[in-house]
């Protein structure tokens, strides 16, 4: 159990494996604090040294239906018992059929559609971003700055989350062009463009005008909520007058589910909060409950490439794919609605401390995708990353896994069966935290360790 007894960490145990780590592990990974993970199960994780956590990270996002869920286990193992591998590129089996299937039931594109299954989301958006340049003919893309859609060369070029990602790999793809996406708590770039229509108005009387002929461009990729920008939800008047200007000039809207699908947000897909249909959703992090797999799902009549044209050896691997069927009907069979539940439970929890401490910001979020800035004051709003550290480190020392994103935001983001009695226990942790951050004198401004 969790206690505000503060631990003592990293342990001998997890000293050692740091040590280890530091000496042969690339210098890229973005580590927030030092947690060396032993087991866990459902909403707890235990370190090598015996300390226990209350997970509000599910390994970012992904372990939707809690750690190591004995109905995952046995599929995953009554599947390896029979085979593990078999190239679903060459060769066919049922759990990759009937998976595909089941994504065609649930991804809210009307019609029929067929799916690309890949290993990760960075991926999944590769083949997204190549069925839309083979079937429009078209050069160009749309995407949003502070959108993150992964680290491979096209996804890359996507991205506009931060820098440092993007630092040192020119040249990217070329012909992406980065348009503000709406915030209503930070308008983009201090403009007053805060609605989502005003947002819209700006790519085509602005972008389309001035620099991009709309004729040339394939697709606009979009989250349906930004995660690692910093788990941002766009007023709900942006979806209409983005899909009507696609629609305008025939442009695909391609739909970053990676992190917001698959039951986060309280439905399966949170674009089915806004009653937009895209044409292509993109998939991954929750779909089989921490098995590498990812998954792009597009309308079939886009599905104009020849056999040859994408492919790759692991994805839609046997293994991934019975943990991913055990996952879905688990997320259908009431972990969907938890999530709606615990997720407003928890909101309302957590605007509370936004009432009680004036470096709590915002707080915003669907279901189980909840973010808090922590601004320097109520009043400027200025973005405080230090702060934000530091209580994301409080927490962790006091038994509480949870992480940030974008500039100053901390998200929450645990498996889907988290119970209100787990809110219940997280939250004295986080608010002596935050007690703790917004009584500090800060002196000169660290750099902030942002992960990612
Ligand atoms: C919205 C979104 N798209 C794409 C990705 C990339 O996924 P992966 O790390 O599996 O390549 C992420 C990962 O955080 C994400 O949140």
């Amino acid at each position: 159990m969790p206690s505000v007894r503060k631990l003592k960490l990293p342990g001998p145990r997890g000293k050692a494996i740091l040590t280890r780590d530091e000496r042969f592990m690339s210098p890229s990974y973005t580590r927030c604090y030092p947690l060396v993970v032993d087991h866990a199960s459902g909403m707890r994780v235990w370190d090598v040294d015996g300390n226990e956590f209350l997970d509000f990270t599910a390994g970012v996002a992904v372990c939707s239906t809690g750690h190591s869920h004995p109905e995952i286990v046995a599929a995953i193992t009554e599947q390896a018992r029979k085979f593990i591998h078999m190239a679903g590129t060459d060769f066919y089996y049922a759990p990759q059929a009937d998976l595909a299937a089941k994504l065609a039931q649930i991804t809210p594109i009307s019609g029929p559609k067929r799916v690309f299954f890949t290993n990760s989301g960075t991926e999944a958006v590769e083949a997204a971003f190549k069925l839309a340049r083979w079937y429009k003919k078209r050069p160009r893309m749309l995407a949003f700055l502070g959108g993150f859609h992964g680290r491979t060369m096209g996804a890359l070029s996507l991205s506009a989350s931060k820098p440092i990602q993007r630092s040192g790999f020119a040249p990217l793809v070329p012909e992406v062009t980065h348009v503000p996406y709406p915030n209503p708590y930070r308008p983009p770039c201090g403009t007053a463009r805060t609605t989502g229509t005003e947002c819209v108005r700006f790519i085509e009387d602005v972008i389309f005008h001035k620099s991009v002929p709309p004729e040339e461009v394939a697709a606009c990729f979009v989250e349906p909520i930004q995660g690692e920008g910093g788990y941002i939800v766009p007023p709900d008047d942006f979806w209409p007058a983005l899909k009507r200007m696609l629609d305008r000039h025939g442009i695909l809207l391609v739909v970053d589910e990676i992190q917001s699908g698959l039951g986060r947000t309280g439905k399966m897909f949170a674009i089915e909060h806004t009653g937009v249909e895209p044409d292509i959703v993109c998939m991954a992090k929750g779909i089989a409950s921490g098995m590498p797999m990812g998954a792009m799902v597009a309308r079939e009549s886009l599905h104009t490439w020849k056999a040859g044209a994408h492919a790759n050896t692991f994805g839609g691997n046997p293994i991934a794919c019975a943990a991913a069927l055990k996952t879905i009907s688990l997320i259908e069979g009431g972990l969907m609605q938890n999530a709606a539940k615990v997720g407003a439970y928890l909101r309302n929890r957590l605007h509370q401390f936004a009432l009680q401490f004036d470096i709590v910001g915002d707080v915003r979020g669907r279901g189980l995708m909840i973010g808090m800035e922590i601004v320097k004051n109520h009043e400027t709003r200025e973005p405080f990353p230090q702060a934000r550290d530091a209580i994301v480190d409080s927490a962790f020392y006091h038994g509480l896994l949870i992480i940030g994103c974008g500039e100053s935001t901390i998200r929450f983001c645990p498996p889907l069966m988290c119970t209100t009695k787990d809110v219940d226990l997280a939250l004295p942790i986080l608010a002596d935290a935050i007690r703790h951050a917004a009584k500090k004198r800060w002196s000169s401004p660290k750099v902030s360790r942002a992960r990612i």
